[in-house]
């Protein structure tokens, strides 16, 4: 049987084991101009280091009004390729695939990061304070912020141009993997929904209308990056009536594979408040569900020790991800395989000793 200490490939990239870590926003860039910054390179290093077969970095913004706050990471210009490639490098040095996730936050841009220079304010930053009228499916505000502009068509294609130009800068950066974030409730995830989704345009409509742009993006990127891993995160279930459902997001899944995607993973919610009942390996099912499309899917949330990711894995999902664990102890993938007993060779000879 599978085991989350085994290897296994995305396209042409082998991955050491089946231990990812999550994406997560930092809200760390200080200067506002999207580049990452030592705390990035120490965060990512420590990560790196811990043993992770593939560590994807936070949210990034495609643009500069896609950013959920203006301490978000960038992958808009050449400065900031330039910080990401010190990052990039050192995670190779260490055996570990590295990716990036891009985002446009649409209706949730424009918010304050509650602390850092943004200071410990929060919610929408008015326009007067640094701001920006935020843009969506529709004119829907989501989770209580400033009431979004829906886009024009016009400036929907732009967006996809806009993530299609973030990939070949990750790509330069020496990303091995691109993730495209359609989940959380930002700007793909608005166009997914029925709840956010009132469109009339090529973007909107009937399922297959709502992931039109999401499509496009994976395809665009896949013609600009044939051998790139592309993955894409999905909110799997809105967990309210009339949002988005598992059986939705196993099709949209399978779209996005044929697409181009190589993989999808599971998470759920963030566009409207639900009661969701979070548990240990709460969303795994939703991953299950999408496998059964034979689609390669990751499974997240609450996954928290060794045994637990090895019964997911069992279950046929390809790989679990972590967020909060590995926050706690970037190591957790080393411990984990210390834990289960497993030879690897994987284990930084610096730290060997401790193992
Ligand atoms: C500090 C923090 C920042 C996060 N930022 C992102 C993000 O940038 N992109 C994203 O898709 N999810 C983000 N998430 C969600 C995580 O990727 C993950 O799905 C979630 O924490 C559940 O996994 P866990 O229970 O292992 O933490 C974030 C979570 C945390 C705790």
């Amino acid at each position: 049987m599978t085991g989350i200490v085994e290897p296994m490939r995305l396209r042409e990239l082998t991955l050491r084991n089946r231990i990812w870590i999550a994406p997560m926003c930092q809200y760390s860039v200080d200067a506002y101009d999207g580049i990452p910054t030592d705390w990035h390179r120490v965060h990512y290093g420590a990560l790196a280091a811990g043993g992770t077969g593939l560590l994807v970095v936070e949210a990034t913004a495609v643009v500069p009004e896609g950013r959920i706050t203006r301490q978000d990471t960038g992958l808009w210009n050449e400065a900031q390729v330039e910080a990401w490639r010190g990052i990039v490098a050192f995670a190779h040095a260490q055996g570990a695939a590295i990716g990036v996730q891009l985002n446009h936050a649409g209706a949730k841009a424009s918010t304050f990061a509650g602390f850092g220079r943004d200071g410990d304010e929060r919610g929408s930053v008015p326009v007067e304070q640094g701001g920006w009228q935020t843009v969506s499916a529709s004119d829907a505000p989501v989770m209580g912020l400033a009431a979004p502009r829906p886009a024009t068509t016009a400036e929907l294609e732009a967006v996809a141009e806009a993530f299609v130009a973030a990939a070949r800068r990750a790509d330069d950066a020496g990303f091995d993997v691109v993730e495209v974030h359609a989940a959380h409730g930002y700007l793909l995830h608005q166009l997914l929904s029925p709840l956010s989704n009132r469109r009339d345009d090529r973007y909107g409509g009937d399922l297959a209308g709502r992931a039109t742009l999401l499509l496009d993006i994976v395809r665009r990127i896949r013609a600009e990056l044939p051998t790139v891993p592309i993955i894409v995160r999905l909110s799997a279930t809105d967990w309210v009536e009339g949002g988005l459902t598992p059986d939705d997001a196993a099709t949209v899944a399978g779209w996005a594979v044929e697409a181009g995607a190589d993989a999808v993973d599971a998470s759920s919610g963030g566009l409207v408040l639900a009661d969701i009942p979070v548990g240990p390996g709460y969303q795994a099912h939703l991953a299950e569900r999408i496998t059964r499309e034979g689609v390669v899917a990751s499974a997240v949330g609450l996954i928290e020790t060794a045994q637990q990711a090895e019964e997911v894995v069992q279950r046929g999902v390809d790989a679990v991800r972590i967020g909060r664990a590995a926050l706690r102890d970037p190591s957790t993938p080393l411990r984990w395989a210390r834990e289960l007993g497993a030879t690897v060779d994987w284990i930084p000879p610096q730290r060997l000793r401790a193992y």
